[in-house]
């Protein structure tokens, strides 16, 4: 706690305006992130430990290419068996440390054929397939209705095309995990319509609109969902892939933390 309150004292002098939440293997899209301060989500109220092997789990404070930003360096998972109000936690406490804009990150699994291993995807809305727990703590009625700023998906996908990119702005299916899922389950999220799929982002970005926060989000395609592509899945492909993405990632990260609030 005490650890905690010299760190909310060094963002309160920083005053971040974004909060930028890195997934598994995503690490290295902080390279240009110049640390003030951080904390491990432990002694954050409202955070627990991450358990997956990939996610640090520290919460930093400092500045971005020049502008005051803060990091999440991993993300707390609806399968690591917390209930939706832990995984939401990195949202509430970026909102009380004064964000207004959150930027949040995955590594995901292509389904859309255009999105090869190494591929970005701006998520432009979800499925929301995490079960009950999605629905837990909305009165009937509520709901968030597009938590992505559409004003923030043109800022990504004119940053790329400066680079002489093309950047997909699709659907992400967001599944419960913690496996991946089966060739069968892929086919019916692809006659959905979703592009990509992962098992996070989903809750915290509903949480983040409901908070009034500005919401981004990107997906990095780490592999292709199972039946797309001829390779077996595991974890360590997901992180190897994901190191080939992030410099770009880190460079689209800049573009969204510089955009006008
Ligand atoms: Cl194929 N599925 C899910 N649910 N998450 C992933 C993935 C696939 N690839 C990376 N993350």
């Amino acid at each position: 706690m005490v650890a905690f309150a010299a760190f909310a004292r060094t963002a309160a002098a920083l005053a971040p305006r974004a909060a930028v939440v890195l997934g598994s293997g995503l690490g290295g899209a902080a390279a240009a992130f110049v640390e003030r301060a951080a904390v491990p989500f432990g002694a954050v109220p409202g955070l627990v430990p991450p358990s997956v092997h990939g996610h640090g789990g520290t919460l930093a404070v400092g500045e971005w290419s020049g502008m005051p930003a803060l990091l999440f360096r991993g993300r707390v998972h609806f399968y690591e068996g917390h209930p939706w109000e832990v995984v939401t936690g990195t949202v509430r406490t970026a909102a009380e440390l004064g964000a207004r804009r959150l930027v949040l990150t995955n590594a995901a699994g292509g389904i859309n054929p255009a999105l090869a291993p190494g591929s970005l995807m701006a998520i432009q809305g979800h499925l929301k397939l995490l079960g009950p727990a999605a629905w837990r703590g909305l009165a009937a009625g509520d709901g968030p209705v597009r938590p992505y700023a559409a004003r923030l998906i043109e800022v990504m996908g004119a940053h790329e095309r400066t680079g002489g990119r093309e950047l997909l702005a699709g659907l992400y299916a967001a599944l419960t995990g913690p496996s991946y899922e089966t060739p069968a389950e892929i086919r019916a999220l692809a006659a959905c319509g979703a592009d990509a799929v992962g098992m996070s982002t989903a809750l915290e970005a509903e949480a983040a609109a409901a908070l009034g926060l500005e919401v981004a989000a990107v997906s990095c395609v780490t592999n292709k969902a199972a039946g797309i592509g001829e390779t077996a899945l595991d974890h360590a492909e997901v992180l190897t892939n994901a190191a080939l993405a992030v410099d770009r990632l880190g460079a689209l990260l800049g573009a969204l933390i510089r955009a006008p609030y």
